[in-house]
């Protein structure tokens, strides 16, 4: 892609609209068939050390720490090896054991987000073995780590992180699915993710269809103070990303909550001004959803469910494609950037340039 705006009358705009051949890219030459999984050249990790690391810890800030947590669940679901992501940013100031048996991955849209690259460093003067899931090819964390997985996302330019995000995902599945195909997983669950993966782009396109119905809901959130993102598991970096995304842009106040700790505190914040946005993909976990759906709906909140068919519950749904069950995060991400675009829209907010953010934070 080029820089050139090709119509859109924002780069965030341009970003969201190119993800479908993004993840194209992010696929391209990688699916092996043969052996029902994908070839990463530039990982530098061999099978014996796939087989032998004990764990794998994410590194990243803002939505690449997000995505480096879809990455994390994708890891251990595919390759059951334990895994979790920090923000870099508080992972470089505790001091945290380095253990010589897990994996460290650093994640970055601009490979230069200085506490990431810190984070790096100090993993690599104490010996361990720091990969990347990087986009920009051959910045300091991309020259800085032993080997990783390119996101081929394209230059992003707008400050909120879109296609960056998506693509950094997939980019997780793929490192997953290589690990798991090292390990334990199976040559029919190896076909059933690739299946899947093959999908997005087209699936993809189809969320972005819908784009003047989430239009339609967006104008109706721009009065809300504040705004409540609840999902489970698979759902939860979702919802933490798209409430940093509706932050960043539209400057509502917005919280991101396991929908299981909802009844632990925060469920005390609902109430007719405050509504609520859901992630509840079909999945083992729909009815324990259904039910804080209910929850919240005693509590007179408005509710937008993002799920796999429309729900009873909820005031409006935005009913995205089936996948893999694996593979939800990618997709239900999708119609939230949308919404917290056109909710800036309706604002009138400055969407490429937001109020004190910089696209990559270089210094301390
Ligand atoms: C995303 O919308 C933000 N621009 C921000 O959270 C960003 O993801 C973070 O600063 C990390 O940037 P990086 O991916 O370039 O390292």
């Amino acid at each position: 892609e080029s820089y050139d705006m090709g119509g859109h009358d924002t780069y965030m705009h341009k970003e969201i609209a190119e993800q479908a051949e993004a993840v194209d890219r992010v696929l391209r030459g990688r699916i092996d068939d043969r052996f029902a999984t994908v070839r990463l050249g530039g990982l530098n990790l061999d099978a014996r050390e796939a087989r032998t690391m004990r764990r794998v810890k994410i590194l990243g800030c803002g939505s690449a720490y997000h995505a480096g947590q879809i990455g994390a669940q994708l890891i251990e679901e595919l390759a059951r090896i334990p895994a979790d992501a920090e923000p870099a940013s508080e992972f470089r100031y505790r001091n945290a054991v380095v253990d010589p048996d897990t994996l460290y991955i650093a994640v970055s849209q601009s490979g230069e987000t200085y506490d990431t690259l810190a984070a790096v460093q100090e993993l690599k003067r104490k010996g361990a073995r720091v990969l990347g899931v990087v986009n920009v090819v051959g910045s300091a964390i991309a020259r800085e780590t032993d080997g990783g997985v390119y996101v081929h996302a394209g230059p992003e330019v707008c400050v909120v992180s879109t296609k960056c995000f998506t693509n950094t995902a997939v980019a997780f599945a793929l490192l997953a699915l290589h690990l798991g195909r090292i390990r334990d997983l199976s040559v029919s669950d190896g076909k059933r993710i690739i299946e899947g993966l093959r999908k997005l782009p087209d699936q993809i396109a189809e969320i972005l269809a819908d784009e003047q119905r989430i239009a339609k809901l967006a104008a109706d959130f721009a009065d809300a103070k504040s705004m409540m993102f609840v999902g489970r598991v698979r759902g939860y970096p979702v919802a933490k990303e798209a409430s940093l995304k509706l932050k960043e842009v539209s400057y509502i106040h917005a919280e991101a909550y396991p929908a299981s700790e909802l009844k632990h505190g925060p469920l005390a914040l609902i109430e007719p001004a405050t509504p609520t946005v859901a992630i509840i993909p079909d999945d083992d976990l729909l009815e324990k959803n259904r039910a804080t759906l209910e929850e919240i709906k005693a509590r007179s909140g408005r509710i937008l469910a993002v799920a796999h068919s429309e729900q009873e519950k909820a005031d409006d749904t935005i009913v995205v494609p089936r996948n893999e069950p694996e593979l939800d995060p990618v997709l239900m991400g999708i119609p939230l950037q949308l919404l917290a675009y056109h909710t800036a829209l309706a604002l009138g907010r400055d969407i490429d340039k937001p109020r004190n953010l910089a696209k990559s934070v270089t210094v301390e």
